[in-house]
């Protein structure tokens, strides 16, 4: 059987943002302590304590934003404990992550330090569930003030002359769960609170996340836009007309979090069946119905799309590596996680209409990585390539695709065979993004540019591999990598290729 694919040119020109392609990394496991962090007296390269090999490879990626400190561990974060003399710093309990003992190195300005050499966007998230309003106040006066202030002497005094640019700032983490245990109806009257505090000192507003729903907990997302805190002018160029819309409580994203795992019985990571690897597709697939359903919700209240959706938390959710600390998250990644990436990341660019920003979780050893370290040694997951291999969609303008496509099954089950986006680059490049999720068998495709007419080149890279289990070890790094695909054949206004079986392919027609 052939599927066809159409990609369309839209009137509406909807722009995927860059953001969507946004990192997590949280004071968890060996996320930013090894990971990221080995202290300058380190044998390991590094500048300034951050490891070099790390920051070389996430250079590759574009990374976007990048959000810290957590996740839960933001909830219980003083930032205060995480400035000046590293020797003077306070020893805290990591509550959240496995009770160890975090010795606060890593701050803001390491932080934002590591920010500037990966060149991406801070987005920080402030403590609500056991902070103060004083305290997130301060800290963004700390970071971006430039005049004398208590705070802005505080950071020259740590050594840092000139403030930080800090456009994301979260308020609060999971306030529903890790972040306080709240009821939406209490939340949101905290939000409305917490966020008045967040003050205005750059020529860019800041842009104020709340915590939205836990999956599918669509009351949360009604409350908090029914509330009437989602913002009434386009963010940044609003104009205050009166005194009402001044004292008009500001959101300009609801973040909502879900994970691809079972909560019933985490499964391994790299030990599975077909059964599993049909499962987790499944598992997947709800995003698209949880960000179609919440979106509805927000039109309701928002139809101009004033309030952006972010995905802060998203991404596989396995057992850990046996022998590792259950309180650390170290997990493998398949080719199964890459077919995960590539899915939600589609979808993501489908629905950028109201989808501004996402971040995996996280970013490296901990659940599903771009980057696993051992000591010195570095690999790069499935799912790094997968990101390197979409970065081709950032800030593009999506081309709406309409997918025929057969089914792939499993026992009584199926799900859709294909899952694609398509996007046009400024340089007019045409970049189609296709997973297919069938194990067992290849389909052939033809794909109709329509209006895309004057094309002379198609080339493609290709992540697949023999085994749906296939990962890279630090014995073995490069078993599965991005190849070169170029079985594309040229039409007048269509291409026609097959994709393997489990593969996610991003194709180039220019
Ligand atoms: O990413 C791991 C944890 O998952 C985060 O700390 C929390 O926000 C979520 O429950």
């Amino acid at each position: 059987m052939t599927s066809l694919i159409n990609v369309n040119k839209s009137e509406k020109k909807e722009v995927i943002s860059k953001h969507i392609y946004g990192h997590f990394a949280e004071h968890l496991g060996r996320c930013i302590y090894e990971g990221i962090w080995v202290g300058e007296d380190s044998p390991i390269p590094n500048t300034r304590g951050i490891r070099n090999d790390v920051v070389e490879a996430l250079k590759k990626l574009n990374i976007p934003n990048l959000r810290w400190p957590g996740g839960c561990f933001a909830d219980e974060y003083h930032w205060k404990d995480g400035i000046g003399p590293r020797e003077s710093r306070p020893s805290i309990v990591n509550n959240n992550w496995g009770k160890v003992v975090e010795n606060n190195h890593f701050g803001t300005h390491e932080f934002l330090d590591l920010c500037e050499q990966i060149d991406a966007e801070p987005y920080i998230c402030g403590n609500v569930g056991s902070g103060t309003v004083q305290e997130m106040q301060e800290w963004i006066e700390y970071i971006t003030f430039d005049g004398k202030s208590p705070m802005a002497d505080l950071r020259r005094k740590n050594g840092r002359d000139k403030p930080w640019k800090l456009k994301y700032f979260g308020i609060g983490n999971e306030n529903w769960g890790c972040g306080g245990k709240m009821k939406v109806e209490y939340y949101a009257d905290l939000y409305r609170r917490f966020q008045t505090f967040v003050r205005d000192f750059q020529d860019t507003p800041i842009y104020k996340i709340a915590c939205g729903p836990s999956e599918a907990d669509y009351h949360w997302t009604e409350v908090m836009m029914r509330e009437g805190i989602g913002r009434t002018e386009p963010f940044p160029d609003s104009v205050v007309t009166d005194i009402w819309e001044h004292h008009r409580p500001e959101m300009h994203g609801l973040a909502l979090h879900f994970y691809t795992r079972n909560r019933a019985n985490y499964d391994s990571a790299t030990e599975f069946s077909e059964e599993k690897w049909f499962d987790y597709m499944k598992r997947t697939y709800v995003m698209e119905e949880l960000i179609q359903k919440h979106t509805a919700i927000m039109d309701k209240y928002d139809p101009e799309k004033n309030v952006d959706l972010i995905v802060d938390e998203w991404g596989t959710w396995f057992n850990v590596e046996p022998g590792t600390n259950p309180g650390f998250l170290y997990q493998q990644n398949t080719l199964r996680d890459a077919l995960v990436a590539g899915i939600n990341l589609n979808i993501f660019n489908n629905n950028c209409d109201r989808v501004h920003m996402a971040n995996i979780a996280q970013m490296i050893n901990v659940l599903q990585a771009m980057i696993l370290t051992d000591g010195k040694d570095m690999i790069l997951t499935p799912t790094y390539h997968v990101f390197e291999m979409y970065k081709v969609h950032q800030d593009a303008t999506l081309l709406p695709v309409s997918v025929s496509t057969g089914s792939y099954t499993y026992g009584e089950d199926s799900l859709p065979m294909l899952n694609v986006s398509a996007s046009q680059a400024r340089s007019g490049k045409v970049h189609i993004s296709v997973c297919n999720l069938d194990p067992n068998h290849s389909e052939k495709i033809t794909c109709n540019l329509n209006e895309i007419k004057d094309f002379s080149t198609a080339s493609g890279r290709i992540l697949t591999a023999e085994s749906m289990n296939e990962h890279n070890t630090f014995e073995a790094t490069n078993r599965i990598m991005p190849t070169v695909f170029d079985e594309i054949e040229l039409h007048h206004d269509t291409i026609s290729f097959t994709i393997p079986s489990k593969s996610v392919l991003v194709i180039e027609v220019q």
